[in-house]
């Protein structure tokens, strides 16, 4: 298995055989080599830095019924929430004054707002912060709106693949089809977006081939990020008595990640902090470079309820802000506030 390892390491790739062989077979000794093995990756190219992003949740509604999620249309449980522009500029605003240099526009997929809202709130931010990145999280629209979002000055796109198995994505996803959200996923690309894709970990029914499709697909997408988390179940949705995702088998991932696209901006994500109160330190070991702290007003914050148990939501920004900040030092690490493009990308 080291030398499986250490052929990772050099050369950035393993065949789907490899990479299910080291799934299937990793104890602790192996894991650990893993992750100093991808740690040592991450310092070659980033050094200790973590990137920092402002999240700001600015809708809960949607109109999808993804099966694991909290938000989805069927639950009406939730009490749904829309933050208005002046609203969203505010928050963009503090966020600023705390030093945030990237704001990730995150939100269900709300038809409320038609591409000319979503322009107008891209163009504020960019006229009123020159100097900040604009990163939309706002589900699958065409091609033309996707375009229309970048010619407004949005830089980054984040859209999780969620699986790259056909079957299992379809039946997680009613209405929804992976083919789709493969497209979108290359129609952001060729537009020039910065891309993140990315996927849960430890869904019913998940095998390590899956997790192999997930990295082919990654391999061959070539994102300039990729989110990844362990599956939380919420309460009010078909797979809340389902078992959560595992801290190891999560950061398994992250560190093989790394490793298979060295240069990838690679969050240490809030629900891997959900489920282990060191699970973002732990993952920032295992090769994860940015986090993204909730920028969101604190009254809205619980409602953005995508699982149970959420971390952060009862903080206030600038508090958030001081926590993640210390987490990161007490783990070694170097917070960077600038807008932290991807390498990649700077090069084109
Ligand atoms: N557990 C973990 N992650 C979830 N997401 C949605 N619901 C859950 C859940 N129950 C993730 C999806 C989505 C992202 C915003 O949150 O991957 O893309
Ligand atoms: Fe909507 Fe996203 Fe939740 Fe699916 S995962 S129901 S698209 S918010
Ligand atoms: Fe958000 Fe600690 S990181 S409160």
């Amino acid at each position: 298995m080291k030398a499986l390892i250490d052929k990772l390491h050099q050369y950035n790739n393993l065949s789907g055989g490899e990479m299910l062989d080291l799934l299937e077979n990793l104890d602790e000794d192996i894991r650990k080599y893993l992750i100093s093995k991808a740690h040592e990756t991450r310092v070659k190219h980033y050094g200790k830095k973590v990137f920092m992003r402002g999240l700001i949740e600015f809708t809960n509604y949607c109109r999808r019924n993804c099966k694991y999620c909290g938000l989805r249309v069927s639950n009406k449980k939730v009490q749904r929430y829309r933050l208005s522009f002046e609203q969203i500029i505010a928050t963009c605003e503090q966020g600023y004054r705390l030093g945030y240099r990237t704001f990730v526009i995150q939100g269900g997929e709300d038809e409320f707002y038609n591409d000319d809202n979503i322009i107008s709130i891209v163009k504020k931010i960019k006229t009123k912060f020159p100097t900040c990145a604009v990163t939309l999280s706002l589900g699958e629209k065409s091609y033309e709106s996707y375009k229309k979002y970048y010619d407004a000055g949005a830089e980054r796109y984040l859209l999780r693949h969620e699986t790259a198995s056909e079957e299992l994505y379809d039946s997680l996803h009613p209405g929804m089809s992976f083919r789709e959200r493969v497209q979108c996923l290359y129609n952001l690309k060729e537009i020039g977006y910065q891309v993140g894709a990315g996927f849960m970990v430890g869904l019913p029914n998940q095998t390590n081939r899956d997790y192999v499709q997930d990295l082919q697909f990654l391999q061959e997408l070539q994102p300039h990020m990729v989110g990844i988390g362990p599956f939380i179940p919420h309460k009010d949705t078909p797979l809340a008595k389902e078992t959560r995702g595992t801290l190891d088998k999560t950061i398994t991932l992250l560190a093989i990640i790394r490793m298979l696209l060295p240069e990838v901006l690679l969050p240490a994500t809030t629900a891997l902090g959900t489920i282990d109160p060191f699970g973002r330190e732990m993952g920032l070991k295992a090769g994860a470079n940015v986090v993204m702290p909730n920028l969101s007003p604190v009254e809205v914050r619980d409602k953005y309820a995508l699982y149970d148990d959420k971390v952060c939501t009862g903080e206030e920004a600038a508090e958030c802000r001081e926590c993640i900040d210390n987490r990161i030092m007490q783990a070694g690490f170097e917070t960077d506030m600038s807008r932290g493009d991807s390498i990649q990308w700077e090069r084109r």
